[in-house]
């Protein structure tokens, strides 16, 4: 048996319109995934080059967007992870980040670090991700190259150390200079042309003089010795540890930039890592197989309900058919149609390793966070649901379909569209969510898939915590005490419904011995 390539787990994250979509074409142009340009553009169904999942879009009607993209690039295998794009922060978002590796960050070069998507950063800061920073649109007219390093490391408190450096740009972009290995990189505004790099002994080098015009050699010259003299020096650890940013200028348009980026992906970015459970430490290298369910894609067609759990491997080597321990239920699952993502070629895809992500057809079983393993019964950290910034009231504008907006409300909820609680006392439902954009997706949701009209309004409370203590009894005791202020989410784990921050603060004083969480992880 052939030993399998190396996997690098990666998304690319990056304010609307800064590029991620024709960046993602061109690296898997650059990896051959895709030999049509303009492919990943054509959103929907179409863009799917796998034949697992074109047969299950034909055989069930599933059409989902690219969740997972992979590509080979050389002897290490590429699995590309799609986040959804729009400039609200969302719950969605932050668990595909719980399934790479690493990012990839995009940001537009007149733009910088744009507010809305501030939060994204954040979150890979938050968790450590190691970024490489890719600074797009070098063919327009931008803002200094300092600038934006300086916006980097301000805004995310993360060192960015430049591995190329922008001669001109707009009309005037002559390419970069590559400061790892002392080579031109010229640009060609043909995305089909890509003229070979040149070899140099430095910004001094006489070939330079030749090429590049007077001003800008001399703006370049100028900008090295800057970096040399007052810059942060590229350390891989430091990258690999979420400190530091390398960064490549470049024209994902142009096809410019991207190849010496993949490059820089395929040299730093790390493979699959050890994962957290609430027992102990998984590493990538265990015989037995472990997995965890990060996200959910419902059905969208109305006729058939059926979703898919993506699941991201965490050791072992997955095989078509095996049994697995639903961990949550303690039931046992044959795997028999998972969707793999792998290779072109449909008979090498019968096996997955770790660092892979796998799609499982299934009726409701899985659901965002659980575990499969071959028996253990292990928990994976950090999946959480966020405690939400927004609640509302349901409204239903007709009463005969009750019973169907309850489904629509547990199938979302169990998806991880929105939040769901149901208060102990009354008959109401509760959704919490995070943005205002999850609140609009989820009427449109209701309303197209399951034809039930829905409205939200305003309620008295504020926000929710999920609450805990180890003395039951205690539990027990808030929880007869509060009843009007205490819901359950879809789980049956007991939440606080709060008015305001003040009287959470009260509430807190008042029982010492009551955990109050803001991740429901936090609850377990
Ligand atoms: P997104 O997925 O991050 O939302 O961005 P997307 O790739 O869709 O790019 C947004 C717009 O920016 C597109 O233009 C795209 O062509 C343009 N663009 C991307 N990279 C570059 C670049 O390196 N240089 C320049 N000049 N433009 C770039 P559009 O007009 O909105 O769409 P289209 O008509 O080109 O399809």
């Amino acid at each position: 048996m052939t030993t399998p390539n190396e996997r690098r787990t990666f998304a690319i994250i990056s304010h609307p319109d800064a590029g991620k979509t024709t960046l993602t074409e061109k690296l898997l142009l650059g990896g051959g995934a895709i030999h049509i340009a303009g492919e990943v553009k054509a959103r929907g169904a179409r863009r799917h080059a796998h034949s697992d999942w074109m047969e299950m879009e034909r055989t069930r009607g599933i059409s989902i967007t690219s969740s997972v993209m992979t590509f080979e690039y050389r002897d290490i295998t590429f699995n590309l992870l799609d986040t959804p794009g729009h400039a609200d922060f969302s719950e969605d978002t932050y668990r595909t980040l719980t399934a790479v590796d690493s990012a990839i960050m995009v940001l537009d070069a007149a733009k910088g670090i744009e507010t809305q998507t501030r939060k994204l950063f954040e979150v890979c800061r938050m968790r450590d991700i190691p970024i490489i920073t890719f600074i797009n649109k070098m063919d327009r007219e931008v803002r200094d190259p300092f600038d934006l390093l300086d916006e980097i490391e301000k805004t995310l408190a993360l060192d960015a150390t430049p591995l190329t450096w922008p001669i001109g740009m707009g009309k005037d972009f002559k390419g970069c200079y590559d400061l790892l290995n002392n080579r031109y990189i010229p640009f060609s505004s043909d995305a089909e042309d890509i003229p070979a790099p040149i070899d140099v002994t430095g910004t001094d080098d006489p070939k330079l003089a030749a090429l590049i015009p007077a001003d800008l050699l001399t703006q370049l010259q100028e900008s090295i010795y800057l970096l040399q003299e007052a810059g942060k020096k590229f350390d891989v650890q430091s990258y690999l540890e979420g400190h530091l940013t390398p960064v490549f200028f470049g024209s994902a348009l142009r096809n410019f930039g991207v190849g010496d980026l993949l490059e820089g992906l395929y040299n730093f970015a790390p493979p699959p890592g050890t994962q957290k459970a609430t027992t102990r430490e998984v590493l990538p290298g265990e015989q037995k197989v472990s997995a965890f369910v990060f996200k959910i894609q419902a059905n969208m067609d109305p006729n058939h309900r059926d979703r898919v759990a993506f699941i991201r491997l965490c050791s072992g080597t997955f095989k078509r058919g095996m049994k697995l321990t639903h961990v949550r239920s303690n039931k046992t699952m044959a795997v028999q149609n998972p969707v793999f993502f792998l290779a072109r070629e449909r008979s090498l895809t019968e096996e997955a390793y770790p660092g892979d992500i796998l799609g499982i057809p299934n009726h409701g079983t899985l659901r965002i966070g659980d575990t499969l393993t071959e028996g253990e019964p292990l928990y994976f950290s950090g999946i959480p649901s966020f405690a939400p910034e927004i609640l509302r009231r349901v409204r239903l504008d007709d009463p005969i379909k009750a019973k169907g907006m309850r489904k629509a409300l547990e199938d979302l909820a169990e998806e991880g569209v929105s939040q769901l609680f149901k208060p102990i006392l009354g008959s109401e439902w509760i959704v919490g969510v995070v943005g205002q954009l999850q609140l609009e997706v989820l009427t449109t949701r209701i309303d197209t898939e399951y034809r039930v009209r829905v409205g939200f309004e305003q309620t008295q409370f504020e926000t929710a915590r999920w609450i805990s203590a180890s003395d039951k009894i205690e539990l027990q005791k808030f929880i007869d005490r509060n009843r009007n202020q205490i819901a359950e989410d879809i789980d049956n784990r007991p939440v606080f419904l709060t008015n305001s921050t003040w009287e959470l603060n009260y509430t807190k004083e008042k029982w010492p011995e009551i955990q109050f969480h803001t991740t429901r992880e936090q609850a377990v």
